[in-house]
């Protein structure tokens, strides 16, 4: 195997900041739904970061692309509006800001109409095929397909060219079919980014080097040790303003097709040969496959869909989902818990209970490993020993605690406690955390894949998440209320409770 130069080994006693970036060739992003709500929140100012630490060159070009008529002064305004209002605590740097605007450029196209102005678009490009191209889809799922024919009919699609697909990936497996195969009519598999923003969170790819980088946890991940595994992804928000996507969604299209089965992946996958994109996504691939399928017969038990009604978040009253969506009725589920199970040697008998909600207490993701009691006390049948447990806290307060049954010192009797290995990255680490978008936005220019999903990845996850609906249409599954800031519906608890467990 290659010796890959990403991967660096650093001594602990080091607690220097290591962040060097790597400076890419010059290169030329195109982002389709320039004015939208993605790109100004996260694309453009995740490039203006990169383009700040030196690592993209001058010569680079960012145009963004989207229907309104726009001159080039006004699409840098909007870009640096929406910076400043959405990346307050870390503000703009004049100097820098100066220079990265020249890099920025503006392009207005219809791209549903007949006569779209593909050919002003290629003015704006370099003519040399050498350079690396990048297409940027931010767009809604269903014009995919038509802008890379549009791209390759235009002759814009060069051989250096790579298109980023922003998820949701359609609404259903047909629908991701469907759109996987136009987007393959232009673009090869190697040059197609679908991108999940949490792979590119410093604590989901820590869960590798956590995994793979240690032997001790190894011979304990396995229903041999582990009782169960809870995947939680909280938020405090509300729907905001992407009412009309989301009432077509709902949690289970939004959150767990991707991010919660990405997280289960990474925790329940077996070690690939390498970090290469392929082995990786191989094992990925795996663990979806031996996914059990929720039936009509175990939907009922196994999941719970709820909407949050009106309710208090962060201490002000705030509104139900169906005034946030300007809607008489919704059956849109805005939280969602599955008991899950992977049917493989490893994760026999081991359920994975799967939470997302939005309008929850507060905004926590975080991965927790129950392991299992231990087989004997020691201690006397009246003393109750806490088994250990494990949690991986992927945003925010990023860490590890691994919680230990541990003697408190002193005099007299033998007194238990269980307290944590505490591993912060705020105690640890000085660096700044890149966002997610950062890392990944240089990896498509760089041509790395790995923490990018793959077509079948895609597909096998709608499979899973499209017969979760069909139940739940079969069985007529009632969509429980939850008070804005609180943890879900009462029946979420009942659903872990009922296994004499509970909730982390
Ligand atoms: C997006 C979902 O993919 O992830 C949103 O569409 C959700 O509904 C967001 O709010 C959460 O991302 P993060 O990075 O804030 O946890």
């Amino acid at each position: 195997m290659a010796p890959n130069p990403d991967i660096v080994h650093l001594k602990s006693s080091d607690s220097e900041s290591h962040s060097s970036f790597v400076p890419v060739e010059p290169f030329e992003i195109i982002v389709f739904g320039g004015t939208g709500d993605l790109a100004r929140r996260k694309l453009l100012p995740a490039l203006y970061h990169r383009f700040c630490d030196n690592q993209i060159p001058g010569k680079s070009r960012i145009v963004g692309v989207s229907r309104s008529q726009k001159s080039q002064d006004e699409y840098v305004e909007t870009i640096k509006s929406a910076y400043n209002e959405f990346s307050g605590d870390e503000p703009l740097d004049p100097a820098s800001w100066g220079k990265f605007s020249n890099l920025l450029d503006y392009h207005s196209i219809d791209v549903g109409a007949k006569d779209a102005d593909w050919k002003g678009l290629q003015s704006k490009l370099s003519k040399s095929d050498k350079i690396t191209r990048v297409f940027y889809l931010a767009v809604p799922p269903f014009l995919y397909a038509d802008i890379s024919q549009g791209l390759k009919d235009a002759g814009l699609v060069t051989p250096n060219s790579r298109v980023v697909l922003e998820k949701p990936l359609g609404t259903d497996y047909e629908s991701a079919r469907e759109i996987n195969a136009g987007v393959a009519k232009v673009f090869e598999e190697n040059n197609i980014y679908r991108i999940d923003h949490y792979l590119g969170k410093e604590t989901v790819q820590n869960l590798l080097v956590l995994r793979f980088g240690n032997i001790l946890l190894e011979p304990l991940w396995s229903h041999s040790a582990i009782d169960h595994i809870q995947i939680t992804a909280a938020e405090n928000i509300g729907v905001g303003g992407r009412g009309s996507y989301y009432d077509g969604a709902g949690a289970l299209r939004d959150m767990v097709q991707n991010h919660l089965l990405q997280l289960l992946c990474l925790t329940a996958m077996e070690a690939p040969a390498s970090l290469d994109a392929d082995d990786v996504r191989t094992e990925k691939l795996k663990v979806l496959r031996a996914l059990r399928p929720l039936t009509a017969e175990t939907v009922k038990s196994e999941t719970v869909r709820g909407q949050y009604a009106r309710g208090r978040s962060n201490d002000e009253p705030v509104q139900d989902y169906l005034t946030d969506v300007g809607a008489d009725e919704s059956a849109t589920e805005t939280f969602v818990a599955i008991k899950a199970h992977i049917d493989n040697w490893r994760w026999a008998g081991v359920p994975i209970y799967l939470r997302t909600g939005k309008r929850m207490p507060e905004r926590v993701s975080e991965i927790v490993v129950q392991f299992k009691s231990v087989p004997h006390s020691v201690f006397g049948r009246d003393t109750q020993l806490n088994p250990n447990r494990m949690v991986i806290r992927v945003q925010p307060d990023e860490a590890v605690r691994l919680w230990l049954e541990i003697k408190e010192p002193g005099a007299g009797g033998l007194r238990l406690k269980t307290l944590p290995l505490n591993l912060t990255y705020a105690d640890n680490f000085t660096v700044r955390y890149p966002d997610a978008y950062e890392r990944l936005l240089m990896d498509v220019v760089r041509g790395n894949l790995s923490l990018f999903m793959r077509r079948d990845e895609v597909e096998e996850a709608w499979k899973w998440v499209d017969q979760i609906h069909a139940a739940w249409v079969q069985v007529e599954q009632s969509l429980e209320l939850y008070p804005a800031g609180q943890a879900g519906p009462r029946e979420a608890h009942d659903l872990i409770n009922s296994d004499q467990r509970e909730w982390a």
